[in-house]
């Protein structure tokens, strides 16, 4: 789908905001789905590159993003009425089943990326008695975006960097892991962790929910060559009952995931 660009705002040093105007709805977008985006005008870079949806209304859509290398560094280069070639909703998004009292999420660095849309729909299927704690970690504050978009879907922000320079000094998984054990065993019952982010922060997080018995949804990041289920460039070892190949078993992060539940991911 050609996409045209309504703005590419920037963040900080690395990290942007970009707004695609789609021209058509995007129907059943469900938080934590991607969409593989080309990028344009580029010879060498010849695969599409994933992105989740921060936010998205009847016509439009926002990706936030983070310059980690060649593709992402020509995205940041496009300009309001520049066009962009997306394709998508890929993927298994996080799941909403039951409506259950707090909704822990927990973000690392850009991993906050799908979080906004994340909280939305939280309060439009669960409604607003569940209370939504953001639990945001990143090196140093400067990195920590989307605060306003953020702040206007929960007043609960716990916030850790690494340096100190914001919130409790150390991982965002030492916040979670002190919330965790003040609660008791009926109000974890009522807690569903959503966590994205770098891997080791994943792990953390996967160790943590399994500690406290708290059920937990993982985004995972893999790289990704073709988004729906071909390239097999996307393998994730798992722990549960699916394919065997010589004795290891094997999923997916495109189509089987991104969202896993916690205790299904082989981390070694
Ligand atoms: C399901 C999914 C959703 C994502 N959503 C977002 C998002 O909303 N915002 C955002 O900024 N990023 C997101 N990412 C990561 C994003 O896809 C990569 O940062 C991007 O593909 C890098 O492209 P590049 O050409 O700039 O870097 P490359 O030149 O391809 O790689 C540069 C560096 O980035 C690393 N890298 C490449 N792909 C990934 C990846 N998938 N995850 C982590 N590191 C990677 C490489 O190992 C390398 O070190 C998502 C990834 C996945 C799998
Ligand atoms: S990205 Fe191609 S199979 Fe998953």
């Amino acid at each position: 789908m050609l996409t045209t660009i309504v703005s590419n705002r920037r963040l900080n040093e690395t990290q942007f905001l970009l707004r695609l105007k789609t021209g058509e709805r995007i129907a059943n977008l469900i938080p934590g789905q991607f969409f593989m985006c080309r990028i344009p005008g580029s010879s060498g870079l010849i695969l599409r590159r994933p992105f989740s949806i921060s936010d998205a209304n009847v016509q439009s859509l926002e990706i936030a993003y983070k310059i980690t290398g060649a593709g992402t560094s020509v995205i940041s280069q496009l300009k309001e009425k520049d066009t962009l070639d997306i394709l998508g909703p890929f993927g298994n998004g996080f799941i909403l089943e039951h409506q259950l009292e707090n909704a822990f999420l927990v973000a690392g660095g850009i991993g906050v990326a799908p979080f906004p849309l994340l909280a939305k729909v939280i309060h439009k299927k669960w409604g607003k008695k569940t209370d939504i704690t953001l639990f945001y970690g990143a090196r140093t504050s400067h990195e920590l975006v989307l605060k306003d978009k953020l702040s206007s879907v929960t007043d609960k922000i716990l916030f850790a960097t690494e340096d100190g320079s914001k919130g409790k000094k150390g991982f965002v998984t030492d916040l979670l892991s002190e919330k965790l054990g003040k609660l008791s065993q009926t109000a974890r019952d009522e807690t569903m962790i959503f966590a994205s982010g770098p891997t080791a922060m994943l792990k953390a997080v996967d160790i943590i929910a399994q500690k406290w018995n708290v059920r937990c949804q993982i985004s995972v990041e893999t790289v990704m060559g073709c988004g729906y289920g071909v390239c097999l460039g996307c393998v994730m070892k798992i722990k549960g009952n699916c394919n065997e190949t010589n004795g290891k078993k094997y999923k997916l992060a495109c189509k089987d995931g991104p969202v896993f539940y916690s205790g299904q991911l082989e981390w070694d």
